[in-house]
């Protein structure tokens, strides 16, 4: 049984990217019974930048909703708010105490975020230690991430070896997953798709909006009846990742064989989004209508978290004369 454990930002609603670039395969991997995955929400890293408390609690719910929505299993898996299990911070603490400062001042993220944010907070800097003891406290394995956080990865392991050099075995060494299949994305203005940018595909809104959304894709200004290139639309990308072979060869026909406009391909993306996402949409409607629900299988989550992430603390103490 391989232990999989990842953090999920809460810095906003899931889009389109997320869905299909962070989450759906993510909960591929946790179907394998061979693993056991500890899925759980970094709602302390969100302090890092978002300090308007309503805010945070829309974008834990939001992220939660999104994950029951798309299948995660939270019975054979675990589902959990870091906050929670506040032992994450005591173990972060020690960790921190065992951290070389250079390693943290050369950390590309930090670098990249103290150059771009007015808050430059004392967080920021040691970001990547609370991240080694999310991952230490319950002697994860594996860490499915994106490319960014290889470095953040790699420094949980060098905190973590460090310790077992000084006191014997103790952690246990997780090692990074990075799928380099993942395509990504793009938005609606071509560019990857980011909340950052201003440019995703909210699924998660009424069929009005989502339609609205699609609408707004941009395209060139070639008239209806004239031949189009499908390989330069935004709107053919798309569709070419959520469609099926024969829908796309369809579409690539449409496109080169004139007299049909980007109003008309538009609608037929957005009815795929409709048709493809459906089901998961409704039971995103159902769990942000009843929170009470998703709140219930959160707690189950972190119950079984705090027990695990007990006995790591306890070996953890004992090895330091705590
Ligand atoms: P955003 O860029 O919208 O702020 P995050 O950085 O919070 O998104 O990303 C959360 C997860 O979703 C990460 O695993 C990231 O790799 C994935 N992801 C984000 N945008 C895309 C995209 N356009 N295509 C594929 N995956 C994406
Ligand atoms: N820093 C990660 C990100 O930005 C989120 C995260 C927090 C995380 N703790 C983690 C990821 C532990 C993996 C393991 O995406």
């Amino acid at each position: 049984m391989a232990r999989i454990l990842t953090g999920i930002q809460s810095s906003g609603k899931p889009h389109l990217g997320n869905l299909l670039g962070a989450i759906l395969p993510a909960i591929e991997l946790s179907k394998d019974e061979k693993n056991e995955s500890f899925f759980f929400i970094a709602d302390l890293h969100s302090l890092t930048t978002i300090k308007d408390a309503q805010t945070r609690i829309d974008n834990i719910n939001s992220v939660a909703a999104a994950w029951l929505a798309c299948g995660f299993d939270t019975e054979k898996n675990l589902f959990y708010r870091q906050s929670k299990v506040p032992s994450v911070c005591e173990l972060a603490w020690y960790l921190n105490c065992y951290t070389p400062f250079p390693m943290l001042a050369n950390a590309h993220s930090f670098k990249d975020k103290s150059d771009r944010l007015s808050d430059v907070n004392a967080g920021l800097f040691t970001y990547p230690v609370l991240m080694a003891a999310d991952i230490l406290l319950y002697d994860a394995e594996f860490v499915p991430v994106g490319k960014d956080q290889k470095q953040h990865l790699e420094m949980a392991r060098d905190i973590a070896s460090g310790f077992n050099h000084q006191y014997g075995e103790t952690f246990v060494l997780p090692e990074a997953r990075i799928d380099e299949n993942i395509m990504t994305i793009p938005g609606i203005d071509g560019q990857k798709m980011s909340k950052s940018y201003g440019n995703t595909i909210d699924i998660f809104q009424t069929d009005k909006k989502l339609r609205k959304n699609v609408m707004q894709i941009v395209t060139d200004s070639t008239p209806m009846e004239e031949p189009k290139n499908p390989d330069s639309c935004n709107v053919f990308a798309l569709y070419k990742v959520l469609g099926n072979e024969a829908q796309i060869a369809e579409m690539r026909s449409n496109y080169e064989g004139g007299n049909y406009g980007y109003g008309h391909a538009k609608q037929a993306l957005y009815e795929l989004i409709v048709d493809r996402f459906g089901d998961i949409r409704e039971k995103y409607e159902y769990y942000i209508n009843n929170l009470e629900e998703l709140e219930k299988k959160l707690q189950e989550g972190e119950q079984r978290a705090a027990s695990i992430a007990d006995q790591v603390l306890k070996r953890v103490r004992a090895k330091i004369g705590y």
